[in-house]
């Protein structure tokens, strides 16, 4: 880095400089004066620095701006990216007409800024943004001549514009370094593209990668991710002239940026002062389904099923062959021709990322019921959406393409009108529902004047060619299966069950270490001496032999220091036997409602459990390939190491038991009193803010050492989650906890973890913040909002089902998971 590099010594290598040079300290270039390397410019509040660095092993000299307060060394800019000086003897001048000139050695311009119009008397200024301008000197306005915001490299800063000028024909976007030594424009893009209706593209060369889709009022469609925050307020704006993507920090104490790295990784950091470190916030082209058309024509992605691909409803794969081998990218095609004379229909697919809009149609004074008719009137238009989802849906999204690049999402998706065959709809509807009336709107409408009698032939025709259908796509999967078996390459080690009855001394009762709704659990030691967590599942799962390999295949990819490591499994005949590392320190119940460990235990030490916990819940939402969501996260299913580091298990169970729990909304619930949010627990509505607040539900239980479930205290009837509440409203968070003897440092960490816990325990669902706020909240000193009243803070709001889970043999203190038909 430049700042390493002594100004003085540089100073008597230079022999050509005339000018007086300029000493640090300053933020302000004028004409007359120059920047050399060694000299740096540094804004006003500090913030940002301006200088000549060498980035990586290169030897290139480049001039750029980076963090001076924070992270020292982090480039967010680089004027000369494509022509690095080879020696140390750069000047940066400014002219009397307000140009930025570099010069080499030999006084050539090497690089050089522009301006469409002059100033009376310019200066050049770095500013507290990050933002390099050239001003008239009298003018405070936004009016700048030119400015570094306006030719971004790889990074955007808080403020920028990401998008177009119109008028100017200026394009912002970011574009990657050719690698971490050189900041030459590499081959990754991300920007706006106009065509159709607005999105962000990712694109390598002329490839496209990932796209975010269209901006929809509240978000990108394809980026459920971005929402409100602590951290950041967000906007797309869209006039006559210009188009832009821009964020602004709530804090500006709090840095964040978005960098594409020289691999194509967009990804947003922020810094966690504590740490002294750039934590990812976010990012994109995490998921498979975020590669651009992996799915194909009319095809669709959804990281919770497997495979991912699957064609929308009233397709099928073009061609069946790749389809069963995961080749997708040939698509699927309809089932029925369409007939557009006769008249379509269009089919509903709630909760999508809307499809490629590069061949879409946009009118934004549309309503939903115009958009359908004008899509009806033209026989090649294939699909129409609302343009704007915000209060109730308004504009109007016509596409007159195949459609490419659709994905179903868990959280935060919208609604795709998709034109169909109107026998197809039949097709469709039918076996959607068996809602009588519906079916027979939908049957009266294809035939108009035909008798009952007819109508009821033609119900009794389709049942049975429903049912050959339904017969030959079984035995497609057979062969599949068959496939499947012969191919045989697990990853994972297997083990012979005679090994697994040796380890475990026959599942004696005695290497017994706990049981839940998933089965149960004992204490194994394989010949080697090595010790092992066994898990011999219980025999209801009702999955078959393929999809419960390909589960826990995927599950063993998951790896993460939070997360409890998988070392194999066991199929032989109905066993199905998990083998995990084995943690000595047991479980976390164990320790936080011990009085004796509690009082012999260090703060930091719980402290850094509740970090530990909320990095290996972010890395199953956020960060593996797979988006799991745990559902059954409780002290029980947190395992502590040798050293106290919290890990979870049990993690990608749910998603294994059952096969219609992939779904958002499920029928059986799996979960376990006192940590179940109410949306789950009522309605078997589960998203990854269920885990949130079983995650809130821990950290109190944590902080307090009293369990949430069977909290009593004589002032009231609330839960821990009430009791929890009723104090932070009445000021005296600190009452929670048992041992108030801390040093204040620690107590205003206590109180974070409190005021976070609280967070996540919000009632309604889209009130709690993600994981990766979590961490931000817990580990940097941004202001945190309010906390709203928490659900279920009585014990009388909980469904009374007793008796549900007291069935079940309960060993050691472990809460026992529960798992029974939730109220529908
Ligand atoms: C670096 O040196 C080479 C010759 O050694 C020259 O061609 C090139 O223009 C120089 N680059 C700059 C930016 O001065
Ligand atoms: C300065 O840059 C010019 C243009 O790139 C180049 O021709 C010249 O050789 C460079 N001078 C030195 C000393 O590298
Ligand atoms: C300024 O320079 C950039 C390249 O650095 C160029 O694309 C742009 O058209 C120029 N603008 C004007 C107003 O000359
Ligand atoms: C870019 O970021 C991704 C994701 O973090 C990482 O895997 C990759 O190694 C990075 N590439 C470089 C060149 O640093
Ligand atoms: C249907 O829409 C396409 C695309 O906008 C247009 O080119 C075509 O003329 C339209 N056809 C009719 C019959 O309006
Ligand atoms: C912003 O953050 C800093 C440190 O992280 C904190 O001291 C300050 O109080 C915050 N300011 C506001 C307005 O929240």
């Amino acid at each position: 880095m430049g700042k390493s590099i002594s100004g003085f010594i540089i100073l008597f290598v230079h022999t050509f400089l005339l000018i007086s040079a300029i000493r640090a300290s300053t933020d302000t270039l004028t004409p007359g004066q120059s920047i050399r390397d060694g000299d740096l410019l540094v804004s006003a509040d500090g913030s940002f620095e301006l200088g000549f660095f060498s980035p990586g092993i290169s030897k290139g000299r480049y001039l750029g701006i980076w963090y001076q307060k924070i992270s020292a060394g982090t480039v967010v800019w680089v004027a000369n990216r494509e022509t690095p000086l080879n020696d140390s003897s750069g000047a940066l001048i400014v002219t009397d007409q307000g140009i930025l000139i570099l010069l080499n050695s030999s006084k050539d311009a090497i690089w050089s800024s522009n301006a469409s119009r002059t100033a009376q008397n310019p200066v050049m200024k770095l500013l507290d943004s990050g933002n390099l301008v050239v001003k008239d000197i009298n003018d405070n306005s936004e009016n700048f001549l030119w400015q570094s915001f306006d030719y971004p490299g790889d990074t955007l800063l808080p403020g920028m514009k990401w998008g177009r000028n119109m008028v100017t024909g200026l394009d912002r976007y970011l574009s990657s370094w050719k690698s971490s030594n050189d900041p030459a424009q590499g081959e990754f893009t991300f920007r706006i593209d106009p065509r159709g209706n607005t999105q962000m593209l990712l694109m390598r060369g002329p490839k496209i990668l990932y796209r975010t889709g269209t901006w929809n009022g509240y978000r990108w469609t394809g980026t459920p991710q971005l929402e409100p925050n602590m951290l950041y307020t967000y906007g797309f704006i869209s006039t006559a002239t210009e188009m832009y993507y821009k964020f602004d920090l709530i804090n500006s104490s709090v840095a964040s940026r978005i960098v594409m790295n020289s691999s194509g990784a967009a990804q947003r950091f922020t810094w966690i002062t504590r740490t002294n470190s750039w934590a990812r916030f976010s990012a994109v082209l995490l998921y498979q389904c975020d590669d651009y058309a992996l799915c194909g024509a009319y095809g669709s992605c959804n990281v919770n099923k497997q495979p991912v691909c699957a064609c929308l409803e009233g397709f099928i794969p073009k061609s069946p062959k790749d389809w069963s081998i995961q080749e997708w990218s040939d698509g699927c095609v309809r089932r029925t021709k369409l007939d557009c004379d006769k008249g379509d229909r269009f089919l509903q697919h709630g909760g999508v990322k809307l499809p490629d809009m590069i061949k879409s149609w946009v009118d934004t004074s549309k309503g939903l019921k115009e958009c359908k008719d004008l899509c009806l009137k033209n026989c090649s238009c294939v699909a129409y959406a609302n343009s704007d989802i915000r209060g109730g849906g308004s504009g109007c999204l016509l596409w007159f393409d195949e459609l490419i690049d659709t994905r179903e999402l868990t959280t935060g998706g919208q609604d795709l009108y998709i034109r169909i065959a109107a026998s197809e709809l039949y097709n469709i509807e039918k076996n959607r529902s068996s809602d009588k009336k519906q079916l027979g709107i939908i049957v009266g409408t294809i035939i108009t004047i035909v008798g009952v009698l007819v109508l009821a032939f033609i119900l009794y025709a389709r049942r049975k060619k429903l049912k050959k259908q339904a017969n030959m796509k079984t035995s497609h999967l057979q062969n599949y299966e068959d496939e499947d078996q012969r191919k045989e390459d697990m990853e994972l080690p297997t083990f012979d069950l005679s090994t697994i009855a040796n380890a475990t001394d026959n599942f004696s009762s005695r290497n017994k270490l706990g049981e839940g709704g998933f089965g149960s659990v004992y204490k194994g030691t394989l010949i080697e001496g090595q010790e092992v967590a066994v898990k011999r599942l219980s025999k209801n799962s009702g999955q078959g032999l393929t999809e419960f390999k390909n589960e826990v295949i995927l599950i063993a990819k998951l790896q993460h220091r939070n997360l409890v490591k998988l070392l194999g499994c066991c199929i032989e005949g109905d066993e199905r036997i998990l083998i995990y590392e084995y943690m000595p320190n047991k479980s976390l119940d164990y320790f936080i409602f011990d009085k004796k460990t509690r009082n012999s235990s260090d703060w930091r030490i719980w402290i850094n459990i509740v970090g530990g916990i909320a990095r290996g819940l972010l890395y199953l939402h956020q960060d593996s390939r797979l988006r799991i969501i745990h559902r059954d996260l409780k002290a029980a299913n947190v395992l502590l190491d040798n050293g106290m580091n919290p890990k979870i298990s049990d993690f990608g169970l749910a998603r294994t038991f059952g096969g219609d729990q992939t779904e958002a909304n499920t029928n059986k619930i799996v979960g376990t009193y006192g940590y179940m949010s109410p949306e789950y627990a009522v309605d078997g509505f589960f998203s990854v803010k269920s885990d949130v607040f079983s995650f809130g539900v821990l950290v109190l239980e944590i902080v307090s050492g009293k369990k949430n479930r069977g909290f009593n205290h004589p002032d009231h009837h609330h839960n821990l989650l009430g009791h929890a509440w009723r104090l932070w409203n009445e000021g005296m968070p600190l009452e929670l906890i048992n041992e108030p003897e801390q040093d204040s440092c620690t107590l205003s960490e206590i109180i974070r973890c409190i005021h976070v816990g609280l967070l996540c325990v919000q009632k309604r669902p889209e009130d709690r913040p993600n994981m990766s706020s979590v961490i931000v909240m817990l580990s940097s000193g941004i202001s945190l909002p309010q906390p709203k009243q928490p659900g279920f803070f009585t014990e009388r709001n909980l469904p009374e089902r007793e008796s549900s889970s007291s069935n079940q043999k309960s060993f050691s203190t472990n809460e026992i998971t529960v798992s029974f038909l939730g109220p529908r």
